[in-house]
């Protein structure tokens, strides 16, 4: 049976522990200059609707340290821009291709895309989910603060795709979510009823200050994400309470780390003193992305498994 990574969910808690272990491991090598080949001749089709910088380059560069190669594929330049269907370009490229890894505008084409694939098919950001951005901030909170369990983490701003994928892990990693949303951007009732059905530790609240109080991770991410350009204005104005600012940091626990997917937007959700801060870790967790979804590549194609 093939395995595909569209959610966070699609993965169990042993699962995710092995995923960390295996990246830090593979963190560790790479620094000595040691790469496994276990992906060697493998190709991974790389489809992005989006733009890109952290994910298109660490899974180019991650493939080809596990022996493979990638390739990226803009859908304009394909007959699917031309209205090629998307279930019949899963069948043909799962005839060329090892592993495909997309970014799109809509959840539910990466789903379709899967369903009608024969080989795993990886979320490289959608609309509803960013599951491979949250196994980075698993890795770098784990790094920092040694375990997830039982962390407090504020997450400031907009209830989006970052956010989602970071409630529903709450019930693995025993972290305690606190989302702070202006009323008209908290993230979906279905996610949080999701998360809490499994047994995840999460609130939606409207007050920052109250979010940050005592986190030992405060996280933030971008107010307009890629496709609600045309709401920028209406957003900035819901937004402007909102920013990580080195006077709302100063509520965290002295000791608190403070993320971002990136890119950032300096003086919108985070200021420059706070994104180049001592607290700040956001370089790591960027990094982070290379090692967990090398990690990730291994046990989608079987190289690596629970016992
Ligand atoms: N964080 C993240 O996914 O960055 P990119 O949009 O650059 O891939
Ligand atoms: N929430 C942002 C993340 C970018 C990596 C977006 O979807 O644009």
């Amino acid at each position: 049976m093939k395995r595909d990574f569209i959610s966070i969910l699609d993965i169990s808690p042993d699962e995710l522990n092995l995923l960390i272990k295996t990246a830090e491991c593979l963190k560790k090598e790479r620094k000595e200059e040691i790469f496994r080949r276990d992906l060697a001749n493998k190709a991974l089709g790389m489809i992005f609707e989006k733009s890109s910088t952290r994910t298109r380059i660490s899974f180019e560069v991650g493939i080809q340290e596990l022996g493979g190669f990638a390739l990226f594929l803009n859908p304009d330049d394909m007959q699917l821009g031309r209205g090629e269907e998307i279930p019949d370009t899963a069948r043909v490229l799962s005839r060329f291709l090892s592993v495909v890894m997309m970014r799109v505008f809509s959840h539910q084409t990466v789903v379709d895309f899967a369903l009608h694939a024969s080989i795993p098919v990886i979320n490289g950001l959608s609309d509803q989910e960013h599951p491979c951005q949250i196994l980075a901030d698993i890795l770098t909170i784990t790094e920092y603060c040694g375990t997830t369990q039982g962390k407090k983490v504020a997450f400031i701003g907009d209830g989006n795709n970052v956010c989602n994928s970071l409630l529903l892990s709450s019930s693995m990693t025993g972290m305690d979510v606190t989302v702070a949303s202006p009323p008209d951007y908290c993230p979906g009732v279905s996610i949080l009823k999701k998360a809490r059905e499994i047994g995840g530790n999460v609130r939606v609240i409207h007050d920052p200050r109250e979010a940050v109080s005592g986190a030992e991770v405060v996280i933030t991410d971008t107010w307009v994400s890629m496709g609600d350009e045309n709401e920028t204005e209406k957003r900035m104005a819901a937004f402007s309470s909102f920013s990580l600012t080195p006077e709302l940091l100063s509520y965290a626990s002295p000791q608190a780390i403070v993320m971002h997917c990136l890119p950032a937007h300096r003086g919108r959700e985070i200021t420059n003193e706070v994104i180049d801060g001592e607290r700040s870790v956001v370089w790591d967790e960027a990094e982070n992305r290379l090692h967990v979804q090398k990690a990730l590549m291994l046990l989608l194609s079987g190289a690596i498994s629970v016992s």
